[in-house]
């Protein structure tokens, strides 16, 4: 099983294959996920443990201030589970 960080508390938790990041930073699958656009994320590293961009996470991307190469949008990215991964929280609800 790989882990994630999760920065800047340095937190690391253990990230099953299929997770999301939303699931893993907020400690379980929020019981009703009230979408805000404020689950940014910049992965540090491990970004090819990650699954692929989506057109709707592109459109989610697309409509928040500074966005980066890096950028994720935390309840879209899930777990492959290939390799660690390091994320920073950039905004969250
Ligand atoms: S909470 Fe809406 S894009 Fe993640």
């Amino acid at each position: 099983m790989t882990t994630l960080t999760i920065m800047p508390a340095g937190r690391t938790v253990d990230a099953p294959e299929g997770a999301s990041l939303l699931s893993l930073i907020g400690g379980g699958e929020p019981a009703d996920h009230d979408c805000s656009d404020a689950c940014h994320v910049s992965v540090l590293e491990g970004r090819k443990g990650l699954s692929r961009i989506s057109s709707d996470e592109n459109g989610k991307l697309d409509m928040i201030v500074g966005v980066g190469s890096k950028s994720r949008m935390a309840c879209h990215a899930t777990i492959l589970g290939t390799e660690d991964v390091t994320v920073e929280i950039l905004s969250f609800v």
